[in-house]
């Protein structure tokens, strides 16, 4: 059996912004997809769905994904998969990115071919685009190289950074799922309505991203807190916030978070808080209490792996 992990990734800044040719910065994190490919008659199994049919929604990006691996490489031996991600669905972590590209890993490992990352991220992205409407390609950058990913107007640059050792992601999860499409859609209404008033958020946007990488840069966590802090001002202001993502937000600061923001399309999905180890452990049990999963993540700078398989 040949498995390989791929990381979840959040967006630390720029959201929305990018949708209008701004910059935005994107972090692996050390939340798996794992895949593991095995002689087999064809079937897919996911730890948390079951057997995947043939004809589901979920099968169509298996069937894509195997697809561009057989016009790269050949006629594929059949084989069974199997994927266990403990990457929130439908949650603004790259969940499916992370899922085909760890997938890819495999099969390629499993046939033996010659490849390099850059194929991965090629493949996953194709099978990406065959089942979702118009990917950025975000995800599957992440999810192959790991680590930061400064990206605008559809060219991607990897920074050679890391934040501290002893500081975390607190991810939580607000539980409430919502259409990225339609909060895009409301955010662009507001942003023409504003006219000059929102091309000053959106700069403003901009210049938060410049000013974070330099503060990563300098080890300036308290700066990129407040920075985090200050985009989600902006984010509520186009309207892509809601009661829980605020409520989160306002209690990860007093928790001891340096900042916290929406991340992702917002109105629900995923907060953020950029905290220390030792607080997130105290957060996570006040959020449990407030009825809110959160996962406490560590950066994943080095992105897509074959991993030991259990068998
Ligand atoms: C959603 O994860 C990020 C948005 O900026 C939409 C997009 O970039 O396609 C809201």
């Amino acid at each position: 059996m040949i498995c390989s992990i791929a990381p979840a990734k959040v967006l630390l800044f720029g959201e929305h912004f990018v949708v209008r040719g701004k910059p935005a910065l994107g972090l692996a994190v050390a939340v798996y997809a794992k895949a593991c490919v095995h002689s087999g008659s064809g079937k897919i199994f996911s730890r948390q769905l079951g057997i995947v049919e043939k004809d589901s929604k979920k099968h169509a990006l298996f069937s894509a994904l195997i697809n561009a691996v057989y016009e790269r490489y050949g006629p594929l031996p059949s084989f069974d998969i199997y994927i266990d991600s403990d990457i929130p669905m439908a949650s603004g972590m790259g969940s499916s990115a992370s899922i085909s590209v760890a997938l890819t890993q495999a099969l390629l490992t499993a046939l033996g071919a010659d490849f390099n990352r850059e194929d991965i991220r090629i493949i996953a992205h194709e099978a990406e685009k065959s089942v979702h409407y118009k990917p950025s390609g975000v995800d599957t950058s992440l999810a192959t190289y790991g680590g930061l990913l400064y990206y605008k107007q559809g060219l991607f640059r990897r920074l050679n950074l890391k934040l501290p050792e002893n500081i975390a992601l607190i991810i939580v999860n607000t539980g409430i799922e919502r259409s990225t499409g339609e909060v895009v859609r409301d955010v662009l209404n507001r942003s023409e309505r504003l006219g000059i008033i929102a091309e000053h958020i959106y700069s403003a946007g901009e210049n938060i991203v410049e000013k974070a990488v330099k503060s990563i840069e300098s080890e300036d966590i308290v700066l990129l807190g407040e920075l985090m802090t200050v985009n989600h001002g902006l984010l509520w202001s186009l309207g892509a916030s809601n009661k829980s993502c605020d409520e989160i937000v306002y209690a990860l600061i007093n928790l001891g978070a340096y900042g916290s923001k929406l991340s992702g399309a917002g109105r629900g999905g995923i907060v953020i808080g950029l905290i220390s180890m030792e607080s997130a452990k105290v957060a996570q049990r006040t959020l449990n209490e407030m009825g809110y999963k959160s996962i406490i993540a560590t950066p994943d700078y080095i992105g897509v792996r074959n991993v030991q398989s259990e068998e």
